[in-house]
């Protein structure tokens, strides 16, 4: 990494930011969501809602994919304040890892202390489908990148963070409930992180279905090792949108992962808001 990035999120930045989102709303969110591809919609249930366009935040990246919009929605979510961000950063648009995440501070700085993490995902466990819905146990990092890295920003937290839980017990058991109550079940399994944008060969599935990973992806890594950088309470969601590489005898695309989470949207949508009030 060079000392240019760095400089990027080091310093005033962060504050930058949050002061910018603070002055154009009344709010104070204390739970943050960050939106995969085609899980937007869950903006259109926002009340008292303070739309942002990314480019308008001071350092804030912008994202570049089809699918991702690129907003940050203050409103709220089933009564409760929420900042949202719509469409996230991934490294493979060429962001470093510190970059991808920086957006987790700021909602620290917002006041966030719970984060909703969702993402569409590749299915590694044959016995899984898609369109389930998987709560992440736990991650393995598997791009060799982590957004930590550089000097230590003690504010946030500390310089060897614990990840023994990074995906909070409670809060799965909350979303187990919520849909249990709603008449279906989740999925629990192992998300692996990677960098992309190719998707995955299939002897490379095979080795992280060894690794012991359920389901892989492109994204939520780097932002979860921030979140629990500053002890923020994670739980995280993914749409199992196309079984992964090899599995099936048929090649993977993007407008798979997009019509797939278009079927599970009134499902997601249902948890989310519902999940949101009891966390
Ligand atoms: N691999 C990696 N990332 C993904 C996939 C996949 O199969 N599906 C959705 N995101």
């Amino acid at each position: 990494m060079s000392n240019q990035s760095w400089n990027v999120t080091q310093g005033k930045a962060y504050e930058e930011a949050a002061a910018y989102i603070t002055a154009r709303t009344s709010l104070k969110p204390e739970i943050g969501l960050i939106l995969g591809s085609g899980l937007g919609v869950l903006g259109d249930h926002l009340t008292d809602v303070t739309t942002i366009a990314y480019e308008q935040i001071p350092h804030f990246p912008v994202s570049t994919v089809e699918g991702h919009a690129g907003e940050l929605l203050i409103g709220r979510l089933s009564g409760r304040p929420v900042v949202m961000m719509k469409g996230r950063f991934h490294m493979y648009e060429g962001y470093g890892p510190e970059l991808t995440s920086f957006p987790v501070r700021v909602m620290r700085e917002l006041g966030v202390t719970k984060l909703v993490v969702t993402n569409a995902a590749g299915g590694i466990n044959t016995s899984y489908e898609p369109g389930d819905l998987m709560l992440i146990s736990d991650h393995i990092n598997l791009t060799g990148r982590n957004p930590l890295i550089g000097p230590n920003e003690q504010r946030f937290g500390d310089r060897f963070p614990d990840m023994s839980e990074a995906y909070s017990r409670r809060l799965r058991t909350l979303a187990h409930e919520t849909a249990r109550e709603n008449g279906f079940e989740l999925r629990e399994g192992v998300y692996i992180g990677v960098l992309g944008p190719s998707y995955e060969t299939p002897a490379e599935i095979r080795m992280m279905r060894i690794l012991g990973a359920d389901a892989v992806g492109m994204s939520t890594v780097a932002e979860v090792i921030a979140a629990r950088h500053c002890k923020i309470e994670v739980l995280g969601i993914s749409c199992i949108s196309n079984m992964a590489s090899g599995i099936l005898d048929q090649p993977l695309s993007h407008t798979e992962v997009i019509e797939t989470t278009e079927r599970v949207k009134s499902r997601f949508l249902r948890l989310v808001s519902e999940v949101v009030p009891k966390l």
